[in-house]
């Protein structure tokens, strides 16, 4: 191969951005400036949702508008709801979230505006919706009644709220949204940059939403959250994760939840879930997972230098708070529609067709011949 092909864009800078960056100087994952960490420590999800959306953290006046404005909109129609109702119950979240933001889309009056305002107007709606649409699913997949969600709660609690019918304890909440603040935006990744190829072609924010759900999926991804829940599920016991991860890596095995990108020795945002994951696993009285976790994590290290991603612990904290497993990657999507739809806006602001090259390595020119000459 040419060794001017970037294969999957590896260390190619292709735009820029003022959303997120991972500062070496502090060596951590940065949104608008400020160490993701450092807002999981000061703020609510909802604060940082903001600060992305809109590139400054809120005051309190701004906080309470922008609180008002995502509780107005977690409705959905009636008929997002019936095609929820029918959709297969074996059908994954993460193609039902796909499905309802098409759906949405098909049903927003603005979907073909792109004006500043009207996008604005639209993430609102996108990000005060999807959760809802999910947690419908979540329902109706088990033949349980929808929990409409309730004003009087905060984002997270309201998750919980539509998939329980109760909201835990203040410290399990936290955790959940400390998740959604690490899972909010980073940069170019490959759902962002799906988003803002779709958006490059002048298409809408529903269109580009839609394909970074579908990018997201992926286990390379996103899906590596559920990957990792797998995993633990198979090792099963601590006593058998040394064997089991040792076995992996002589089988040559990709370890879901190791290894990044960008990062190539840790994820800024680890340790951070990391000590989350350790207050859910003790208030639950479980610690199971976090001593699987320990032991192929060390082994990860040892023999391979490869760092666990921020799916890693993730996955087994949102196993503990009690939801199913295919709906790890749905939370993650809950939260970057935040970094999804900030990508959107400044794509549309200084736009630029996405278009690069391939090298064509297929047959000489050749010519046709009629189908009865075949
Ligand atoms: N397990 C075992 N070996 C690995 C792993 C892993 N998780 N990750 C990288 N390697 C090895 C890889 O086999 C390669 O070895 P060699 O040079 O001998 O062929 C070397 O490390 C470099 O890896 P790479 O695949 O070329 O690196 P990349 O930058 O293309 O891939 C990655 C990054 C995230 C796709 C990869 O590390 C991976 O597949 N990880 C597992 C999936 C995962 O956890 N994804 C979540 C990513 S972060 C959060 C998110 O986006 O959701």
């Amino acid at each position: 191969m040419s060794e001017d092909i970037k294969k999957g864009l590896m260390g190619v800078t292709v735009d820029e951005t003022s959303i997120s960056k991972v500062m070496p100087e502090i060596n951590s994952l940065t949104y608008r400036g400020y160490a993701a960490q450092d807002l999981c420590a000061n703020c609510k999800f909802e604060e940082v949702a903001y600060l992305i959306l809109n590139g400054e953290l809120p005051n309190k006046k701004q906080l309470k508008e922008f609180e008002k404005q995502e509780k107005k909109e977690r409705t959905i129609s009636k008929a997002l709801v019936e095609a929820i109702k029918k959709i297969p119950k074996k059908a994954h979240p993460m193609d039902v979230a796909r499905t309802a933001v098409s759906i949405m889309g098909l049903e927003d009056k603005e979907t073909r505006d792109n004006s500043p305002k009207a996008n604005m107007r639209k993430v609102m709606r996108i990000f005060a919706k999807t959760p809802v649409a999910l947690a419908a699913f979540y329902r109706t997949r088990k033949g349980k009644k929808i929990i409409l969600p309730k004003k009087k709660l905060s984002f997270s609690e309201n998750f919980f709220h539509m998939c329980f019918g109760k909201v835990p304890n203040k410290d399990i909440v936290k955790a959940f949204d400390v998740s959604l603040i690490l899972y909010a935006e980073h940069s170019f990744n490959v759902s962002t940059f799906t988003a803002r190829t779709i958006t490059s072609s002048l298409s809408d924010i529903h269109g580009a939403i839609t394909g970074a759900i579908a990018s997201l999926k992926g286990p390379l991804h996103g899906g590596a959250n559920e990957e990792v829940m797998h995993m633990m599920n198979k090792i099963k016991k601590p006593e058998n994760a040394f064997k089991w991860i040792n076995k992996a890596l002589d089988n040559k095995n990709v370890v879901m939840g190791f290894g990044h990108r960008v990062y190539k020795s840790g994820d800024s945002r680890v340790p951070t879930m990391r000590e989350y994951f350790g207050k859910v696993a003790k208030i639950k009285k479980d610690k199971k997972f976090e001593k699987i976790y320990d032991i192929v994590e060390r082994v990860m290290i040892e023999r391979k230098n490869i760092h666990p991603n921020v799916d890693y612990p993730t996955g087994p904290t949102y196993h503990l708070m009690g939801f199913d497993t295919d709906f790890f990657t749905p939370i993650f999507v809950i939260s970057r529609i935040t970094g999804w739809s900030a990508h959107i806006i400044e794509q549309h602001a200084a736009n630029k067709l996405i278009r690069p090259l391939a090298s064509y390595n297929g047959n000489k020119y050749r010519k046709v011949n009629k189908l009865n000459k075949r």
